[in-house]
C-alpha cells in the first residue's frame, strides 16, 4: 500500500494518549548541525532550533509521567558505529536546555538497551545512541524496527525533519506499536502548513534557493501549480539563466544537464500557466543577488499574501555574500504576508538578520516540507493515521482484498 494513497485520518496527539507509568517511544529530528572538536576532541551544538523545537512535547511527557525513550539519526554515519556521529553533544544540550538529568545510551538496540528501558522510573529520559548506527535503520529492516519496539509500550514521533524518510524509527516502528500518535511540534508545523497546502492567502509567492538544485527541481514542478509567482535565487537560478541561453558566472558550481532541461521545462509550465517566475538579473560574481534583483525581488513580495521561502539567495555564511540573502529577510519581514521559512541554512540565515521574530514560522523541516508541499503526503506521519484493521493489512498482505 502507498503511503500516498491512504485516507485522511485524524492523527492522534500526545495529549490524547494514555502515558503515565508507560514507557514512549519518541523519535524527534536531533540532526542539528555540531561544531568542528576543540583541542580535547569535544564538539558542540551549532544550531540549537530542533532540539529547543521539541522541549514542549518531552516537557509534557515529562508532566504526564512517562517514561521517555528518545531516539533521533544524526549525519549520515552509513550504518556503522563512528564516535564522530556519537549523541553525546545533544544530551548535553538537551540537559542543560531541560534542567534535568540525560542519560545517554552507549547504543540504540541490544538486552542492555531493553533493561535500561525497563529500569527507567516516570519523568526520566534516556537517550538513544544513533539510530543510523545500524543499516537496519535507513532500510526499514523489520527485524531492527521490532528490536526498537521492544523498548516501548507508546510511539510518538515528533521529528518533522525527518518523516518524509520511510526508516525503521520513523515507519517501521509505528507499524508494530498500536498506541501512536504526533507530538507538539508536528502538530505545530501541520497546523501552518497545512492551510499553505490546501488554501493560502492569496496570492502566493515561493521563493526558492540554495544549493541543492537537482532535489528541488521536482518542488518548483508542483509548486509552479499551486503559487502565484516563483522567485527563483542561489545556485538554482543558474540551471535558469542556462536553459534561456544566459552566460552561466564561471567561479560557481557546474550545472548538470539535466537540471538546466527541467529548468527549461519548467520556464514553459510556468509561461503557459501565465505565472511569474523572476530569475537574478544581476549577481555579485555569482554568488550573491545583486542590487537590482534585490529592488526587483523585494517589490514583487510586498504584494504577497502567503510567502514561502526555502533556501538562501547566495552565499551567505560569507560576508562578502550575505547582503541580498539578509536583505531579503528583512524585505520579507516588512510585508504583512504570512510568512513562511523551512530548511536549516535558510531558518538559520532569517534569524541571523536579525528578524526571525517576524516571521509566522520557522520550520523544522527542510528535506520533509518540500516533500510535504508537493501535496503527497508524508509516510512518517501517514503511518500514524491508519487504523489498526490498516495496520494488520500492511503487515500481511494477503488480507488485501
Ligand atoms: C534533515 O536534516 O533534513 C533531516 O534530519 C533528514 O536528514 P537526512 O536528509 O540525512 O535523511
Amino acid at each position: 500500500m502507498s503511503a500516498n494513497k491512504l485516507l485522511p485520518f485524524q492523527l492522534n496527539t500526545i495529549r490524547d494518549l494514555q502515558i503515565s507509568g508507560r514507557t514512549v517511544f519518541l523519535r524527534v529530528d536531533f540532526n542539528v548541525p555540531l561544531s568542528t572538536p576543540n583541542e580535547q576532541g569535544e564538539r558542540h551544538v551549532e544550531d540549537e532550533t530542533r532540539i529547543q523545537e521539541a522541549l514542549p512535547t518531552i516537557r509534557l511527557a515529562i508532566e504526564k509521567g512517562a517514561k521517555i525513550i528518545i531516539a533521533s539519526h544524526l549525519g549520515r554515519p552509513q550504518g556503522r558505529k563512528n564516535p564522530e556521529f556519537s549523541l553525546e553533544p545533544i544530551a548535553s544540550c538537551l540537559a542543560e536546555m531541560l534542567g534535568k538529568e540525560v542519560t545517554l545510551a552507549n547504543d540504540c538496540v541490544g538486552e542492555g538497551i531493553e533493561l535500561m528501558s525497563k529500569s527507567l522510573k516516570n519523568g526520566q529520559i534516556l537517550l538513544l545512541e544513533n539510530l543510523r548506527f545500524y543499516p537496519g535503520e535507513e532500510a526499514n529492516d523489520p527485524e531492527f524496527s521490532k528490536r526498537l519496539s521492544h523498548l516501548a509500550e507508546v510511539y510518538i514521533s515528533d521529528a518533522f525533519g525527518a518523516v518524509h524518510r520511510k526508516h525503521a524509527s520513523t515507519y517501521g516502528v509505528p507499524t508494530l506499536l498500536l498506541e501512536r500518535g504526533i507530538g507538539l511540534l508536528i502538530e505545530k508545523e501541520l497546523a501552518f502548513l497545512d492551510p499553505l497546502l490546501h488554501q493560502p492567502k492569496r496570492p502566493f509567492y515561493a521563493l526558492l534557493g540554495g544549493s541543492k538544485v537537482t532535489d528541488k527541481m521536482k518542488t518548483v514542478a508542483s509548486l509552479i501549480r499551486k503559487v502565484d509567482g516563483l522567485m527563483i535565487g542561489g545556485a538554482m537560478a543558474h540551471a535558469f539563466w542556462a536553459a534561456q541561453g544566459d552566460t552561466v558566472p564561471s567561479d560557481t558550481k557546474p550545472i548538470s544537464a539535466n537540471d538546466v532541461e527541467a529548468a527549461r521545462l519548467l520556464m514553459k509550465d510556468a509561461k503557459r500557466r501565465e505565472i511569474p517566475l523572476l530569475l537574478p538579473s544581476d549577481t555579485v560574481k555569482g554568488f550573491d543577488i545583486g542590487p537590482e534583483t534585490l529592488q526587483k525581488f523585494s517589490n514583487f513580495l510586498q504584494q504577497a499574501g502567503t510567502i514561502f521561502w526555502n533556501g538562501p539567495l547566495g552565499w551567505f555564511e560569507n560576508a562578502d555574500y550575505s547582503h541580498g540573502t539578509f536583505e531579503i529577510a528583512k524585505a520579507i519581514a516588512q510585508t504583512s504576508a504570512i510568512k513562511i521559512v523551512g530548511g536549516g541554512d535558510t531558518v538559520s540565515a532569517v534569524k541571523k538578520s536579525g528578524f526571525a521574530e517576524k516571521y509566522d514560522h520557522l520550520s523544522t523541516g527542510g528535506g520533509a516540507l518540500l516533500e510535504y508541499l508537493e501535496g503527497n503526503g508524508l509516510p512518517g506521519i501517514e503511518i500514524l493515521r491508519l487504523t489498526h484493521p490498516q495496520l494488520a493489512k500492511l503487515q500481511n498482505p494477503v488480507l488485501e482484498e
